[in-house]
């Protein structure tokens, strides 16, 4: 149960449901949680506030050198902290979500992260990581490694009822064109593009349930784990 080392990679694009079936999925493990989209987002949120050029790779990576990020790994209570700062709200607003492919495109941003991250895994031992690049680059070792999926609508459906719930406004086709734009930003980068890693076990969520997609990856979990 919750005290053997367990690493669980969770890549994909956003969208997939992601986020919250990560958190779920930690937390039926008994299991930490680390969401490494948060940590992009935060640098972001610095970069913002430095006033700097986001086409300026040079001037982003000054601006995150020394990142004041305190990230909480506890599945069922989010601790996001940018000098002592509450910026969980912050952080999922437009202006960052806009500019946070600009930042997370920085190989500087993206090796401090990176490192930082691995040093969360290690102590934590039984954790979820989400994000990315998960199995690909940074933990390449991880137990069991999966990548979510869905197509772009489903993904623009999901994303434009959060925006609906969340007094964003209600327009599909904008949020559509957005996904769109944000996978192709991802997947064509030259530093850690969005794939599959090759030993992930891909799982679709278009048709899914969430309590099903939750139920499926318990599973996959455990038969990694047995056959690992
Ligand atoms: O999962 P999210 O939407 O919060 O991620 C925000 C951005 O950060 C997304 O555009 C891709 C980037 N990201 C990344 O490059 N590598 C990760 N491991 C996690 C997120």
């Amino acid at each position: 149960s919750g005290t053997a080392p367990l690493i669980v990679a969770m890549d994909g694009p956003s969208g997939t449901g992601k986020s919250s079936v990560s958190r779920r999925l930690a937390t039926r493990l008994e299991a930490r949680y680390l969401d490494t989209g948060a940590m992009y987002r935060v640098a972001t949120l610095r970069v913002l506030r430095s006033d700097v050029d986001l086409t300026d790779a040079e001037a982003i990576a000054a601006a995150v050198k020394e990142l004041p990020l305190s990230i909480g790994t506890d599945p069922s209570r989010e601790v996001i902290e940018l000098d002592g700062e509450d910026v969980s709200a912050e952080i999922r607003g437009n202006e960052v979500t806009k500019a946070v492919s600009a930042v997370s495109a920085v190989s500087e941003v993206r090796d401090q992260l990176v490192s930082l991250q691995r040093d969360i895994a290690a102590t934590a031992g039984r954790i979820v990581v989400e994000g990315r690049d998960i199995g690909t680059v940074v933990l390449t070792d991880a137990d069991v490694k999966i990548y979510l999926t869905a197509s772009a609508e489903a993904r623009a459906t999901r994303r434009n009822a959060q925006n609906i719930a969340e007094g964003r406004g209600d327009d599909f086709q904008a949020v559509l064109a957005d996904v769109q734009r944000r996978d192709n930003l991802d997947s064509t980068r030259k530093v850690s593009p969005l794939r599959p890693a090759e030993d992930a076990v891909l799982v679709d969520t278009s048709e899914l349930t969430m309590d099903e997609v939750i139920d499926e990856l318990y599973r996959v979990v455990r038969q990694q784990i047995s056959a690992g």
